[in-house]
């Protein structure tokens, strides 16, 4: 039975609504959200977030437990209008950013607008987010006042002369002096001069800067903050600290010109030794936490990372996939980057090659070839019949190349893309591919391990969330053909970008999500691969090309 019922609803600003409407069962959310107060309902109404907590007041509500009567904290999802009612709404429960789709990332969830710093609209009012990866840094600067992003900039990260992938920087750190340097490199040679680049793009002096937000992988951000890092390089690889913390910009030596020494900077909170705060940031900004089906978030960069979410259980596992898919070891390797070939197509008969390169830059310019393209090379050589099922050029096939597409180095063959000659010619190698096959086996095998242990099949999944740089120009279908992706259909796969960027951006402006990341990471559980029975036996299957 419907009957005519009115809630007062008193909001942040002070400003009071009188809500009249008739009681049809529908949930405190829905009928605010019909009466143009929309709530940060960002796990779908489904109970398992706070993003639409309501102070009740005076009066009462229905819950599935019962009447709730004043004063009380509510989430509206799970509530129902009982009669007379004052709620309050605060800031945070409000949408004020819907998902969006940015130039290098998505956010799949709604955000309200809270900043995590106080701040002071036309004086110190911006704030910075980073994602230090092992390869690459980028720093977004975000006005505080209407949470937009304002400018962005990008860099290699300087550490790399100590080695391009955790590993090497854990051993490098072994002496003291190397931990001191790389520190120096990571803030004062990267996210210094990105955070003034930042800045003049958008028009703004570091003073107005009031705080930061930092994602990153355990080990980048012990490095950030000049705290050892060998823990990590052995098992139990336990990280000195894992939760997310504040430091002052002066206590990681991060000082420029007019930035306040006190600035705050609140690093992410991470999970475990290898699954990092960039991989938390991921689970949340993707919103596979929430999803109502099994989901798959995998970030392919300097490592593989991959997380599973079945029933609302959370499992995850660290691969040793190392940087191939970055360029990185590759003959003529690089990362997606202007002018390098980022598409391929191959066929045999008759032999074609076709590429694209980003910017459009013709192939006889191209400065190398980044992951998405060997992906490429990988599913089209094997269609073709170029390759074969280990990796290997198909002699015959081979034969048949033409001549200046074909090198053979100290017995090893690889396939010439562009006419010149000598040590400046794009080509591919069997080596190349070999590197490949690994890192594809790497993360083929943990995807099978997480989904066997949930019981689940790969075609179970209801989204599978591609994070990282190497997602944005991929060829899913070839992803899936070479068995990058096994099992998993093109219409699964949803390509979300620089997740550990969003969620450092989700941090910054609405401050509710960093205590729900920081409750996220506790109810991940990880998998050791390296323990796990079968991982081996599933590992050699993947280093085969389907
Ligand atoms: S929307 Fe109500 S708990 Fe998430």
């Amino acid at each position: 039975m419907s009957h005519a019922a009115s809630i007062q609803v008193e909001l942040e600003s002070g400003e009071c609504r009188e809500i009249t409407f008739t009681s049809d069962h529908r949930s405190l959310a829905d009928v605010l959200a019909a009466h143009a107060l929309p709530l940060n309902t960002r796990c779908g109404q489904r109970g398992l977030c706070r993003g639409c907590e309501v102070e009740l007041r005076d009066g009462s509500l229905r819950t599935e437990g019962g009447t709730v009567t004043a004063p009380a904290t509510v989430q509206a999802c799970r509530a129902r209008p009982a009669g007379e009612a004052l709620i309050h709404i605060p800031a945070r429960s409000r949408i004020e950013h819907r998902p969006q789709v940015g130039e290098t990332f998505a956010i799949a969830i709604p955000y309200a607008h809270q900043p995590l710093f106080r701040f002071v609209p036309g004086g110190r009012d911006t704030a910075f987010a980073v994602d230090v990866g092992t390869t690459t840094v980028v720093v977004l600067l975000v006005d505080l006042v209407t949470g937009e992003v304002l400018s962005r900039a990008g860099a290699f990260n300087e550490q790399i002369r100590f080695g391009d992938n955790v590993i090497t920087r854990i051993e490098a750190a072994r002496k003291p002096e190397n931990l001191i340097a790389m520190q120096r490199a990571i803030v004062m040679e990267t996210i210094q001069p990105l955070l003034q680049r930042a800045c003049e793009r958008a028009g703004r002096s570091l003073e107005r800067i009031v705080g930061g937000a930092i994602a990153g992988n355990t080990t980048m951000l012990h490095l950030l903050v000049g705290e050892d890092p060998t823990p990590l390089g052995i098992a139990p690889f336990a990280p000195r600290f894992i939760k997310g913390k504040q430091v002052f910009a002066s206590g990681i030596n991060l000082i420029a010109d007019s930035l306040a020494p006190e600035t705050p900077i609140q690093l992410l909170p991470g999970i475990a030794g290898y699954i990092g705060a960039d991989i938390t940031a991921g689970v949340f900004a993707s919103g596979m936490a929430f999803d109502p089906t099994p989901s798959l978030l995998v970030d392919i960069g300097t490592n593989g990372e991959i997380v599973l979410q079945s029933g609302g259980k959370l499992t995850a596992c660290a691969t040793a996939a190392g940087p191939a898919f970055e360029g990185c070891g590759l003959l003529c390797g690089t990362r997606a980057r202007e002018g390098a070939v980022s598409d391929l197509w191959l066929t045999l008969n008759p032999f074609q090659l076709e590429t694209k390169t980003i910017g459009d830059l013709p192939l006889a310019r191209a400065n190398g070839l980044c992951g998405s393209a060997y992906v490429d090379f990988l599913a089209t050589a094997r269609s073709s019949g170029l390759l074969g099922v280990t990796g290997r050029f198909d002699l015959g096939a081979w034969e048949k190349l033409p001549a200046q597409n074909r090198l053979t180095d100290d017995g090893e063959r690889a396939l010439r893309l562009t006419e010149t000659n000598g040590a400046g010619a794009l080509r591919i190698s069997e080596v190349d591919v070999a590197l490949l096959l690994q890192a594809k086996a790497a993360i083929g095998a943990g995807i099978e391990i997480l989904l066997a242990t949930a019981g689940i099949r790969a075609a179970d999944l209801g989204r599978v969330y591609l994070a990282g740089g190497f997602g944005m120009h991929l060829n899913v279908a070839h992803a899936i053909a070479i068995g990058l992706l096994a099992g998993i259909r093109a219409e699964q796969v949803r390509v979300v970008g620089n997740t550990a960027l969003a969620g450092a951006l989700l941090a910054l402006v609405d401050r509710t999500t960093l205590d729900e990341m920081e409750n996220l990471r506790t109810q991940v559980e990880v998998i050791e691969l390296n323990l796990a029975a079968e991982f081996e036996d599933r590992y050699i299957e993947h280093l085969m090309l389907p």
